[in-house]
């Protein structure tokens, strides 16, 4: 059994917390957000994260985990301490490390006898040795400690699964023993452990979540292609992921990547070759296409409807993926805004995310069913791939709609099955709508575009 000490309960801060709590070890978590505090010292999840709120209940009950605002209780006693604050966005594209650097801050002026910290955060290649810096200027003289770089790759949604099933543990630092004693922390996991040095470490989460990104664009880009050429990116990409050498894994076609991690964290490596003298070509390919694909689901909408002016659009699903009510950079907010833009009256629904959408978008009207916002709509677009999307009772909701009209970002239907039900479908990649354009009164370049297909 270990003190821990986690700064920062967002997605990464709090799952580790209550996680390593559950492996029998004492935790304490520090945030700077009184909201926050007060929901977790009550037992309550501030973050929707499947099976997250009955570990975080359960733990606190056996009194394995506890929430202050103050880095002298959390760091008191603590053998590790965690800093998971966020790295967001910053204005020139780089990681804003304002809060890593108060946290560095903080546990310098705090600690009170020897500790290993471990930087979970994401951060720019380089931080590890400027979280050095940061402790040692404000440490006592006699306080040894070594910083670790240990870089998340959780995914939301599936966080809790990630944390006890991860495919590998990375962990850079130029004190070996340190990175060692990390290693020990996490031994019961059973995880392949890599150790290195602190910069490569950095690297492997940046490279890690580039390469994922890349994959999205790559396969978004071969969806317009096949769109263009009558070929079904579905079919391409199982035919592709079969390969052993490519894998299944981030080949769907769709609206493209967002979150919290991929386009700041795409970006933010932009910046570090582009600032280093580097040429980032595919970087900033990937990025293009990314933007392209939320703007080009927008524009079928426009296809098959025409002028959107007061036009009902129900849009089923908000949060940037499904099982999570994350709405960081998710397309949803593009495309409603852009939609709002050309008149058109938006009505949403998402299972979780509603809460923190309004929000971001106070004038949508969030409705409490997907059936809720289908009504009345002269079309339905598919955003996020919640699995209660995958079965919808479309007689139900043909009868609802005003124009039996789906657009669908994230490919989750067949274009003939929804045509049996009396419906104009659209996906991605996978052909244009062939019939029953000219009876919905659609402009004649989609007619010509359909034809074009048969
Ligand atoms: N969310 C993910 O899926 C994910 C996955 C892998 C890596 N990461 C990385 O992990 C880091 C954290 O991400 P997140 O999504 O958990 O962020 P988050 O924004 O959800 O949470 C950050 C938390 O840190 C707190 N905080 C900020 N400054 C503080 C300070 N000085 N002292 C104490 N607490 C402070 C905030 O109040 C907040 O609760 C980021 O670098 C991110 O890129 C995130």
């Amino acid at each position: 059994m270990k003190n821990i000490c986690v700064i920062g309960t967002g997605y990464v801060g709090l799952v580790t917390g209550v996680c390593f709590a559950d492996l029998g070890h004492i935790i304490t978590c520090v945030d700077i957000d009184p909201k926050k505090l007060e929901l977790l010292q009550s037992g309550k999840s501030p973050i929707y994260e499947p099976g997250l709120e009955e570990l975080l209940e359960r733990n606190i009950r056996a009194e394995r985990i506890s929430f202050t605002d103050s880095y002298t209780v959390g760091l008191d006693n603590a053998d590790f301490v965690f800093i998971t604050v966020g790295t967001p966005m910053g204005d020139d594209g780089a990681a804003d490390l304002r809060y890593v650097r108060a946290a560095a801050r903080s546990i310098g002026e705090s600690l009170s006898k020897p500790i290993v910290v471990i930087d979970k955060s994401t951060v720019p290649v380089g931080t590890g040795d400027l979280v050095t810096e940061i402790i040692k200027e404000h440490v006592r003289d006699d306080i040894p400690f070594a910083v670790v770089s240990n870089p998340e790759f959780l995914r939301e949604g599936s966080a809790m699964r990630d944390f006890f099933n991860p495919d590998r543990i990375v962990l850079g630092s130029s004190r070996y023993e340190a990175a060692e004693q990390v290693a020990a922390l996490h031994e019961t996991l059973g995880a392949t452990i890599m150790i290195t040095d602190l910069r490569t470490a950095e690297m492997i989460k940046y490279a890690s979540n580039a390469f994922l990104a890349t994959r999205i664009s790559f396969v978004n880009e071969i969806a317009q292609i096949c769109e263009k050429l009558g070929a079904d990116v579905k079919e391409v990409a199982r035919g592709m992921g079969t390969d052993k050498r490519i894998g299944p894994h981030f080949l769907d076609a769709g609206i493209g990547y967002g979150g919290s991690c991929f386009p700041k964290d795409v970006l933010a490596l932009h910046h570090m070759a582009a600032t280093s003298g580097c040429h980032p070509q595919l970087l900033q390919a990937v990025m293009d296409i990314n933007k392209d694909a939320r703007y080009r689901f927008v524009t079928k909408v426009e296809a098959l409807l025409g002028d959107l002016s007061d036009k009902v659009i129900g849009v089923l699903g908000l949060a940037f993926k499904p099982n999570t009510d994350d709405m960081r950079e998710a397309p949803s907010v593009d495309i409603i805004a852009h939609l709002q833009e050309q008149g058109a009256h938006v009505k949403a629904y998402d299972p979780v995310a509603i809460e923190r959408a309004s929000e971001l978008m106070p004038t949508v009207t969030f409705c409490a069913t997907a059936y809720d916002a289908a009504k009345e709509a002269d079309a339905l677009l598919i955003v996020t791939e919640w699995n209660e999307f995958k079965q919808l009772d479309w007689g139900r909701l043909r009868e609802f709609m005003r124009t039996p009209v789906v657009v669908d970002g994230r490919n989750l239907y067949e274009q003939q099955d929804m045509a049996k039900h009396g419906f104009v479908y659209w996906g991605v990649g996978r052909g244009v709508p062939p019939m029953r354009l000219e009876e919905l009164g659609q402009p004649e370049y989609v007619q010509a575009l359909a034809s074009d297909q048969t």
